[in-house]
């Protein structure tokens, strides 16, 4: 395996631990090794020391196997080159063909995690050494390509060096065994089938919000904004599980093909929609918080959204009318991605009617994570005289079933890539479909650069303005930022 970006956090922080959790799990079986490449200048020996100090910080104190770990490190090598120019790569297939043992190397697995421009430069440069075997493999991290164009530029590259089933481009969000769990109770419980269209859900709502500033991606983080970073892949990916069709054979091809169905009935997004239905925040500064602008990296005018909020629509025999409400943002009050799926109410209400308290539509909040589950809120008789009805949780955590695996996305999707299954990677006619249908929110903010940004204090629930979307169709975010205090603070940038 080859890693290109060694020296970087991603491989540190995710990469390193996976694969030693394969590693102590057996998975990465017979002779293998891991070969880092960077300008930064390691020895081998230099590289493992550096990767076991990490490894301390990133992974779980109950897996610290001082003896594991130094057999793991035992297989790390590294190679300093510039994986931007073509210099390094006669020397990076020596390397290879000297651990391979194997004058044509071909069991390979290579790894872009480095920044994105350089994507599309790496292949080249491999087929130029002919390292694009036949049986090469190789992971793309995201973001694949920053609008169509650049997306579909990539493809075209990728399409002249490998083969689109050598092609694995990941985006962790679908490694998480609970964003596959949606798939199971879906379409391993006959009880929701018949409820899950327009006949008997109202809307829908994604959420995936986080805690967290930028930390320090800065630099990427404000040429890039919430809808590149976060809605393109993750955001619609849980989309797609929600809406899509069962397959008829669960396999690789048949689910990816329902996934770009999905995308591909996506109702296109108008003007009117550009101006009513996205809602862009960028967080400001807060009691203890810093707000954006003030972060390293951003320009101090900078007009990069950490929040937005969307209504889709999916315009096919199952979907059509249901908005699918959409929202993601940095510095909100906890971390927390769900799909929130609110029932119809009842069509008569006859408890109200005689008095009673009037129910609550059902909704099934599945928790993608924290507190791994999902829960059914059902409408339940208040015990006592009258006939006051209120709701009540059906719930089930993960912690029931043992809990969530310990090793985590990265460990079963690099799993996945070497046994060659590429069900939970997305495929290219999905990047550009998904592109296809943002890229013109891109364009539209681009030709209009004074479009609204609202301000929202770091550590709230983002703007007041996504409140006002959802009540067009009598909807509710699960957690509005009406309840909050500070709200003064609010206010268009
Ligand atoms: N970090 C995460 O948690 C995370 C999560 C999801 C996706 N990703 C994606 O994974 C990729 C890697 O992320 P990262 O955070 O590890 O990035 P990073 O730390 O900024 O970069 C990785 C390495 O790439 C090399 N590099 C940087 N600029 C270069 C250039 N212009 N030419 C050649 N090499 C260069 C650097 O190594 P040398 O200086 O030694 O060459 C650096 O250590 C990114 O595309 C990111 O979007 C990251």
């Amino acid at each position: 395996m080859v890693i290109f970006g060694a020296s970087g956090d991603l491989t540190k922080r995710k990469l390193m631990p996976a694969l030693y959790s394969l590693y102590r799990e057996k998975r990465l079986g017979g002779e293998f090794y891991i070969l880092g490449i960077g300008r930064t200048n390691y020895s081998d020996e230099g590289f493992r020391s550096y990767i076991l100090r990490e490894m301390k910080e990133f992974l779980n104190p109950a897996d610290l196997e001082e003896e594991t770990m130094a057999a793991f490190a035992d297989r790390l090598r590294y190679l300093p080159m510039d994986p931007s120019k073509d210099e390094g790569y006669p020397e990076l297939r020596k390397r290879i063909v000297e651990l391979s043992g194997a004058e044509r190397p071909d069991n390979l697995l290579f790894y872009l995690a480095t920044p994105p421009v350089l994507y599309g430069v790496v292949p080249l440069h491999l087929k130029k050494v002919g390292l694009n075997t036949p049986h090469a493999r190789i992971i793309v991290e995201k973001p694949f390509g920053y609008d169509l164009k650049s997306a579909q530029e990539l493809n075209q590259i990728y399409a002249s060096v490998f083969d689109e089933s050598q092609v694995y481009r990941i985006d962790h969000f679908l490694g998480k065994e609970t964003a596959q769990n949606v798939l199971a109770l879906r379409f391993a419980n006959g009880v929701f089938e018949p409820l899950w269209n327009r006949n008997y859900i109202d809307y829908v709502e994604v959420t995936a919000v986080e805690n967290l500033g930028i930390e320090e991606r800065g630099g990427y983080y404000d040429a890039s904004g919430a809808l590149r970073d976060m809605v393109q892949n993750h955001l619609i990916q849980l989309v797609a599980l929600t809406a899509m069709e069962p397959p008829a054979v669960f396999n690789a091809d048949n689910f990816r093909n329902e996934v770009l169905k999905v995308y591909e009935s996506l109702t296109p997004l108008t003007e009117e929609d550009f101006q009513e239905h996205i809602v862009r925040g960028q967080y400001t500064a807060s009691e203890h918080r810093k707000g954006y602008r003030e972060e390293k990296g951003v320009a101090p005018e900078s007009r990069t959204e950490t929040y937005i909020a969307m209504k889709l629509g999916i315009s096919n025999w199952r979907w059509a009318g249901v908005p699918f409400y959409i929202r993601t943002g940095k510095q909100m009050p906890t971390k927390v991605t769900e799909i929130v799926v609110h029932f119809k109410p009842t069509p008569h209400q006859m408890f109200h009617a005689a008095g009673g308290e009037a129910p609550k539509a059902n909704a099934l909040v599945i928790r993608i994570q924290p507190n791994e589950g999902f829960v059914l809120k059902t409408d339940m008789k208040t015990p006592g005289a009258g006939f006051d009805v209120q709701q009540v949780s059906m719930d089930f955590t993960y912690g029931q079933l043992g809990g969530v695996p310990a090793g985590d996305a990265y460990a079963r999707l690099i799993d996945d890539c070497i046994q060659g299954d590429p069900t939970l990677f997305t495929r290219g006619d999905a990047v550009e479909a998904s592109w296809r249908f943002f890229t013109p929110v891109l364009d539209y903010w681009k030709q209009n650069p004074d479009v609204s940004l609202y301000g929202y204090p770091a550590g709230t629930w983002g703007p007041k303005e996504s409140e006002a979307m959802t009540r067009e169709h009598g909807a509710e975010w699960t957690n509005p930022c009406k309840n909050l205090t500070n709200t003064d603070q609010y206010c268009e940038l």
